[in-house]
């Protein structure tokens, strides 16, 4: 695998690299991760993961400093699964001066959700995305469906900036007990990590009661979250959606998805 930190260096080694699939993360990977790597090499001749913790999607406050930060052990994991090259820049390449152009998502989409407890989120990972996009110039990129609203964010982004990019979904990778991989499952004391299944558990009976003919969408999603509420989570969505806008379904809709993050006590989850 061949690691890069510079912009010159990306786009010299991927000049006859033939077709490039990417796979932008912000390091710390998990299976979660690695299986989108293996699934980007149906889609390219060239496999390109990126690793870069990007400043401009953390509010003040978040966690952007303690982001789990590990290089070494990411490489290792890269090479085995594969990967051609790592982009792995400094802050200072790829924000030599501050960032003063942005890409906003339109409000509608990255305001909801998520966007309504972290705003400018959404713009500061289409930003960095499209910036990711315009120096790898993939052909193919992928995302996981774990950050749902972030996949559809970029998917609209791509389509109306008529990017020539294939913008590929990968499947939640999940631990045996069903909890979302995700880098941030690191910040979970043993005790939080026990109980954090909860929330996959109460969304799994939303899917199965709308499978089973619901469609008192509202109803579901009340039910749910003082469910959660009643073992001490802070619900801060349990939503049923359509999968294509986000935005909330008609009775009659069948393209549907179920979202959800929730806080206990100081630990985040999202499924
Ligand atoms: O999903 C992530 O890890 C990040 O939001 C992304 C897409 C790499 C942009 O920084």
């Amino acid at each position: 695998m061949q690691i890069h930190d510079t912009i010159a260096g990306l786009r010299a080694a991927l000049k006859s690299a033939g077709r490039v699939a990417l796979v932008p993360t912000m390091g710390n990977l998990h299976a979660g991760h690695i299986a989108l790597m293996t699934q980007a090499r149906n889609h390219g001749d060239a496999v390109v993961a990126t690793i870069f913790v990007n400043r401009l999607q953390f509010r003040p406050g978040e966690d952007f400093e303690k982001y789990p930060r590990t290089f070494e052990a990411d490489c290792d994991k890269l090479a085995a699964a594969g990967v051609d090259h790592l982009f792995a820049p400094a802050e200072a390449e790829m924000y030599p001066q501050p960032q003063t152009y942005h890409v906003e998502p339109p409000p509608e989409q990255a305001d909801i959700l998520d966007g309504a407890f972290r705003p400018g989120h959404f713009r500061g990972v289409a930003t960095v995305v499209m910036k990711l996009f315009q120096i790898a110039q993939p052909d193919a990129a992928l995302f996981g469906k774990k950050d749902f609203q972030q996949l559809m964010v970029i998917r609209n982004m791509a389509r109306d900036f008529s990017l020539p990019i294939e913008i590929v979904a990968g499947e939640t990778v999940r631990a045996a007990d069903g909890l979302a991989l995700s880098s941030r499952n690191g910040y979970l004391t043993p005790a939080e990590r026990a109980e954090a299944p909860r929330l996959w558990r109460t969304l799994t009976k939303v899917v199965e009661a709308i499978r089973a003919g619901s469609r008192d969408f509202a109803g579901l999603e009340r039910q749910a979250s003082a469910e959660m509420a009643a073992h001490g989570w802070f619900p801060a969505y349990i939503a049923v959606r359509d999968k294509f806008n986000l935005q909330l379904p008609p009775a009659h809709d069948s393209g549907l998805v179920v979202l959800a993050a929730a806080k206990d006590r100081q630990c985040n989850a999202r499924c």
